[in-house]
């Protein structure tokens, strides 16, 4: 079973400030890197630290070829990423005092993906292969739908949530991976167990991990319930964390480990992501994880 990703790739251009910045302010910074980053590449790559078959689709521009590299370098198969005359999509990502981010996103080469590309994507991958999501790329109804008819199980990390998700046929959707605020987005419930609650209701056969931040993070199936509190670390610099959290969880997953220790090594991984800077760099490999 292979784990195919169709997802992002960002340039992240990260500054240290003291503090978000607000409308109308100009404030000087105290730092700045380039990092690697994008929700979908960071993800394929936790999945492939993890120890993961993991394939990254999407575009990137000419001033991407850096992502190439990444994927060769840490074992995520690059093949079907395709280079376009467009630029690579990139975040500008602020980083304040408490380590907390915000993000502004430009899409660029992420948000041109074809129905003539998705569909040379998909016919590489086979029944009961997972295909992994997020919302930083274009025509998600379409990949959902095309990967659904294949048979394919998709998992979906609604991030951000904005209207392309409610556009998405979420019933062909086999497992969320949510943040509370997703959560609260998708189901305008703000109580965990009332997410959760919400989301069985109207998509019963689907599994839900919902990450809680500092309150560690739950996993439901069917009246199945499962707790993970977080390690307590000195954090740096949250990006990326939930992606860390996400392909740590599809690798575990995928081994037929039990939830409770896939939710256990997740946790693990993510608490060592936020004490490191930027996003890809951050991600731990499993034998820092595991400590094997
Ligand atoms: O989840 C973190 C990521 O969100 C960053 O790497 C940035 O590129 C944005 O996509």
């Amino acid at each position: 079973m292979k784990i195919l990703n169709i997802g992002s790739m960002n340039l992240d251009y990260v500054y240290s400030v003291d503090h978000i910045v607000q409308p109308g302010e100009t404030q000087a910074t105290y730092g700045m890197n380039v990092f690697l980053g994008g929700k979908g590449i960071n993800q394929s790559i936790a999945c492939a630290k993890a120890g993961a078959e993991v394939y990254q689709a999407g575009m990137i521009g000419e001033d991407g070829a850096v992502f190439l590299e990444a994927c060769k370098e840490y074992g995520v198969n690059g093949d079907y990423i395709r280079t376009i005359s467009e630029k690579t999509g990139h975040a500008i990502i602020q980083i304040d005092r408490n380590a907390q981010n915000c993000i502004l996103l430009y899409g660029g080469a992420n948000v041109k993906l074809t129905e003539a590309y998705i569909d040379e994507v998909i016919a590489g991958f086979d029944k009961g292969d997972i295909l992994l999501l997020q919302n930083e790329v274009n025509n998600l109804p379409y990949i959902v739908d095309k990967a659904y008819e294949k048979g394919m199980q998709i998992a979906l990390n609604p991030s951000p949530f904005n209207e392309a998700i409610l556009a998405v046929d979420l019933s062909k959707i086999s497992l969320f991976l949510m943040n509370e605020v997703e959560g609260e987005q998708i189901t305008g419930k703000k109580d965990p167990e009332e997410i959760i609650t919400a989301v069985q209701e109207k998509f019963p056969n689907t599994k839900i991990v919902l990450t809680l931040g500092k309150d560690g993070a739950m996993y439901a199936e069917g009246q199945q319930r499962y707790f993970q509190p977080i390690f307590k670390v000195e954090a740096v610099d949250t990006t990326a964390a939930g992606d860390t959290f996400t392909g740590y969880f599809l690798a575990g997953m995928l081994e037929g480990m039990s939830v409770q220790d896939i939710l256990y090594m997740s946790a693990k991984a993510s608490s060592i992501a936020v004490t490191r800077q930027g996003a890809v760099p951050s991600i731990p490999y499993r034998k820092e994880v595991t400590g094997e």
